[in-house]
């Protein structure tokens, strides 16, 4: 049988999704498609727990949909839903809920940063035990991210071995696939901070559906540093390492190679290079999600959903048996 890969991703603000997302994660799940069992997720339910729009909101689970379709999502090999049509992604948040700890999740990074904006709300507090549920409920073994979610992953890690313990072994134990490079893009803007689609400077991330001549306009205006040389240093030069990164990622060539032909070129020419590398790598993808049919696409998430029901269904008996919900 083959490994199980499952992962997510939230429709936050228009559902338009970052070069971040892409690099950090979405490569690892098209890549991953051609030797596991994948199941991807737009998790609207994790989307909920910050400020939105309901009638904004409608229009951006479709477009994080359509952005998973034109980066390669194949839905005839990976079933791919939105969260909030498969209902066992609530029940079993709400069992692993009563054997998590109110102190760990206090201690959650992403917690305390988005508290300030988004008030306490009790789901922005349990979202790491959602998040935990979505992952267990398919008893996956490998879970692609960016390297922002390592806690959410310990976390998870956790909950299985006690629920493993306290119940008998129900789930294995899920493992985090990071990029050796890129798994944390930084912000254009400010490269000591991640790049976050909640910026209220959209020059500080570049959208998958970003036109041409408004890439090449936010790498040119990426903050640097003083110097004159091309170099990989994260220390002393986070700006033009983060663009190496990324150039690297577009072009398919080591930062070494990179290093060596731009180190003498000057900013604005390296920039350049860099702009054009990502205009080449998101051109297909911002075609091919214009050219995808918004009613298309919820019928290939129905569908998905149907199967995950199924599928989610099959898993919980077990789950409810363990817990003592069950009859027998
Ligand atoms: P989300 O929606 O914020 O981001 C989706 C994926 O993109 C990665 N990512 C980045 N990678 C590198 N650099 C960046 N600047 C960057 N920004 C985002 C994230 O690490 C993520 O992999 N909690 C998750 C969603 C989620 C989930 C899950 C993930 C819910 N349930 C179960 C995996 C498994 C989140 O907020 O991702």
């Amino acid at each position: 049988m083959r490994k199980r890969v499952f992962s997510g991703i939230q429709p936050t603000g228009n559902g338009h999704l970052h070069i971040g997302n892409l690099v950090g994660a979405l490569r690892n799940w098209v890549a991953m498609q051609d030797d596991y069992e994948c199941i991807y997720c737009v998790v609207d339910l994790h989307a909920m727990t910050v400020p939105y729009d309901p009638d904004t909101f409608r229009q951006a689970r479709i477009n994080t949909a359509k952005s998973l379709l034109a980066v390669g999502i194949d839905p005839a090999r990976s079933l791919l839903y939105y969260q909030s049509q498969v209902p066992q992604h609530a029940e079993l948040s709400w069992i692993l809920s009563t054997i998590t700890s109110i102190g760990q999740l206090e201690r959650m990074t992403q917690y305390k940063e988005k508290q300030d904006k988004a008030g306490q709300n009790l789901g922005l507090l349990a979202y790491p035990v959602l998040m935990a549920a979505d992952i267990l409920l398919h008893k996956v073994h490998y879970v692609p991210v960016g390297d922002d979610q390592t806690q959410h992953l310990e976390l998870t890690r956790d909950l299985v071995e006690r629920f493993n313990s306290r119940f008998g072994e129900e789930f294995p134990l899920p493992e985090r696939i990071t990029p050796e490079i890129g798994a944390r893009v930084m912000s254009l803007q400010d490269p000591t901070s991640k790049m976050s689609k909640s910026d209220p400077n959209p020059a500080s991330y570049i959208l998958l559906v970003d036109e041409p001549d408004v890439i090449r306009r936010k790498v040119r205006s990426a903050v640097t540093d003083s110097e004159r040389y091309v170099a990989y240093d994260w220390e002393k030069k986070p700006g033009i390492s983060n663009l190496l990164e990324l150039m690297a990622f577009f072009t398919g060539r080591s930062i070494d190679d990179l290093v060596e032909t731009y180190h003498d070129s000057g900013y604005a020419a390296f920039k350049d290079a860099v702009a054009e590398a990502i205009v080449e790598g998101l051109t297909p993808i911002r075609q091919t999600f214009k050219a995808l049919d918004d009613d298309e696409v919820a019928r290939v998430l129905q569908k998905g959903a149907l199967d995950a029901r199924q599928r989610a269904e099959q898993e919980m008996i077990s789950v409810r048996k363990k817990v003592g919900l069950s009859a027998s």
